[in-house]
């Protein structure tokens, strides 16, 4: 890699950002540091209202199971809405609305909060409790919002799952968490399309036994076929809309589960991520408070799906505790053009905006083929800070992104974090940290991060390793849902020494300035598009078309727009099928999974062989693999392979 470029802090930050340079930065730091519990419960009372008043910032007793703010009551509904009418800023407007089709619709926080009271009163009637689990299946909208704020405000506890899911995801959700309720919608629109997902629940209902769902409650968009079935389904427009707008907020501990959010793992699995309520929301503020720098006057836009952590944190809880107005989107970048993100940028006068890489890859290369739709032919003046998270972003793709969309004078910040971190752990500060393309720079206040051996022994700067936070915080994961054993062997292993927590991805830090840049995962998850898939996951998808496949491994590979692409090694339980032959099984399999998983697993190379790669003793040699995936020369040693001749069959048969 070249040599990075070094972009100073801007001088509009230094002078009025929270936070006011290096120095303020390194002192918050060594306080957070030295005296982590104390920084905790002092920005804790700075920026979250209280029922009760916590009595201590963290207990580590029952370690990795720590507990933050412990006797504090308080609800999370509650700091993102009523405390902003009670100081008189009702009439500030909460979320501005664009649908799919361009219709445009604005939510003050009066009514915001009127909507979400109408919806938990709703819940109530229909049995919903406190501690129960809701599943909200519904794209980006404000009937997703107020729906997740009114669990929020009765105790229940949201589960969101990304509509992109199908499924059989979606029963192993329900069943997985019991869900009692499930909140969706006859339609969601995305890029001119609609997807059923009141259709996907009847199915997903019908897989198994699910006796814990008591009611499926519908949005209703389209006067169309939906069937409903007596009982069971009822609708916002019979349930909700009759609903009385006020609702007594209900005062949870500061432990209580505010939200389970579904993450791939290693294993087949996905795994109920659990966050508790008072160190989430306290980090999801902070957070937007710092590295969004943030303004009364700001218009956030985060453009990611309410149905992923950056969508919870940065679309809803981070921003909406600080009193903010959000922009929320429902469709696609690229519809009806590729100037769809800066015409709204320019129609909203959006300030910040948080987007993920792959959505500036795919709009560079149809921006510079296309430009009537380029960035330079909207005025995207209001912006004055832009970011974006999920994924590298490649010093290319950085440049652009700074150059076209911040107009060269917004700070442009690679932030690091994952669902299990709550919010963003390593990142710049505007008018804090000078900034370079390809690396997420250096820790949040009070993220105690470092590069480690397998051993849990820091390694020196330039020398690559596992990234570990040393030090609990308030919004790590508190467990796995039905699975305590798991979340410690994943994120606490003993090689480490039991307390670290093991992020899953490789880091490297620069000799010179200390900063990080993230390697990428250790593990078998991938990333494509920003999104997290085990390679288990879709090898269980695939074997599980039992009647074709007799065994799959899938590996990653590099992919110039979606970061990572999915390809799988297939062997059939009949022949090996002639190309044409394995044109219509390829797709047969990307639908099976598109089916199972949803749309974002859907491989993109298929490849068939007669058998995988294997050592003698049968296991398989992903190494080999993924070099075959990547179109590498293969230079490793396989003496120990079984069949050789087999690599030769996945090298020519592709799809
Ligand atoms: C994984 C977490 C950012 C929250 C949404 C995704 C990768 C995330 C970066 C970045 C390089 C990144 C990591 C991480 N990742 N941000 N700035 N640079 N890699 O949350 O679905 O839990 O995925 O995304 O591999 O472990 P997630």
């Amino acid at each position: 890699m070249s040599a990075p470029t070094l972009y100073q802090p801007y001088a509009h930050f230094v002078k009025q950002a929270n936070l006011r340079g290096l120095e303020d930065y390194q002192a918050i730091s060594q306080w957070a540091q030295e005296n982590s519990a104390d920084f905790w419960a002092f920005q804790a009372n700075r920026l979250l209202s209280w029922q009760r008043p916590f009595a201590t910032a963290l207990n580590d007793s029952q370690a990795p199971f720590f507990k933050w703010f412990e006797e504090g009551q308080l609800n999370a509904s509650f700091n993102c809405l009523d405390r902003h009418v009670l100081a008189g800023r009702g009439g500030k407007t909460a979320l501005i609305f664009e649908a799919d089709n361009g219709q445009v619709k604005k939510l003050t926080y009066t009514q915001l909060l009127a909507k979400t009271c109408q919806i938990a009163n709703a819940l109530k009637q229909l049995g919903v409790e406190k501690g129960d689990r809701v599943i909200i299946y519904l794209s980006v909208s404000i009937e997703a919002i107020a729906s997740m704020l009114a669990c929020a405000r009765i105790g229940a506890i949201h589960s969101v799952i990304f509509g992109g899911f199908s499924t059989t995801s979606v029963y192993d959700r329900i069943v997985d968490m019991q869900a009692k309720l499930i909140i969706t919608a006859d339609v969601q629109m995305r890029g001119g399309k609609p997807t059923k997902l009141k259709a996907i629940v009847d199915e997903a209902l019908l897989l198994g036994p699910c006796p814990s769902v008591k009611h499926v409650l519908t949005v209703e968009r389209t006067s169309d076929t939906t069937s409903y079935q007596a009982g069971r389904d009822v609708t916002f427009k019979e349930w909700v809309e009759p609903q009385k707008d006020q609702c007594d907020p209900v005062w949870v501990d500061s432990e209580h589960p505010l939200f389970l959010l579904y993450t791939s793992g290693s294993t087949g699995k996905p795994k109920g991520i659990q966050h508790a309520t008072a160190g989430y929301l306290l980090h999801a503020a902070l957070t937007t408070d710092w590295t969004f720098d943030y303004k009364p006057s700001d218009i956030i836009w985060t453009t990611a799906d309410i149905g992923w952590i950056t969508g919870h944190t940065y679309a809803l809880y981070g921003p909406l505790c600080l009193g903010s107005t959000q922009m929320i989107f429902e469709g696609i970048p690229t519809y009806p053009h590729s100037g769809r993100f800066w015409e709204i940028i320019q129609r909203h006068k959006v300030s910040v905006f948080y987007t993920a890489p792959t959505a500036i890859r795919s709009l560079i290369k149809l921006n510079e083929s296309n430009l009537d739709e380029h960035p330079k032919n909207y005025d995207l003046s209001s912006l004055r800070l832009i970011a974006c998270a999920g994924e590298p972003i490649n010093p290319a793709a950085w440049e652009w992104f700074y150059q076209h969309v911040g107009g060269g004078r917004c700070p442009l910040l690679d932030t690091f974090w994952q669902t299990e971190t709550g919010g963003q752990v390593l990142t710049p500060l505007p008018g804090v940290t000078p900034l370079v393309a390809g690396s997420c720079t250096l820790p949040f206040p009070g993220i105690d991060a470092c590069v480690v051996d397998e051993t849990g022994a820091e390694v020196p700067h330039g020398v690559a390793g596992l990234l570990v936070i040393k030090k609990p915080w308030p919004a790590l994961a508190r467990t796995i849902w039905g699975d305590a054993e798991r979340y410690k062997n994943s994120y606490f292993p003993d090689n480490l020494g039991g307390t670290y927590y093991l992020a899953g991805d490789g880091a490297v830090r620069d000799p010179a300035t200390g900063y990080f840049t993230i390697t990428g995962r250790i593990d078998d998850v991938l990333n494509v598009s920003g999104h997290r898939m085990g390679t288990m996951e879709v090898e269980s998808a695939l074997v599980s078309c039992t009647d074709w496949v007799a065994e799959a491994a899938v590996v990653g590979r590099p992919d110039e727009t979606t970061g990572e692409a999915i390809c799988a090694f297939v062997v059939l339980k009949g022949a090996r099928p002639e190309p044409q032959e394995a044109e219509r099984i390829a797709k047969l399999l990307r639908d099976h999974v598109g089916k199972m998983i949803g749309p974002i697993a859907k491989p993109k190379d298929i490849r068939f062989g007669d058998n995988l790669p294997k050592t003698r003793s049968g296991k398989i040699m992903r190494r080999l693999l993924r070099s075959i995936a990547r179109e590498e020369p293969i230079t490793q040693d396989i003496s120990t392979l079984e069949n050789p001749a087999i690599l030769q069959q996945f090298q020519t048969l592709r799809t």
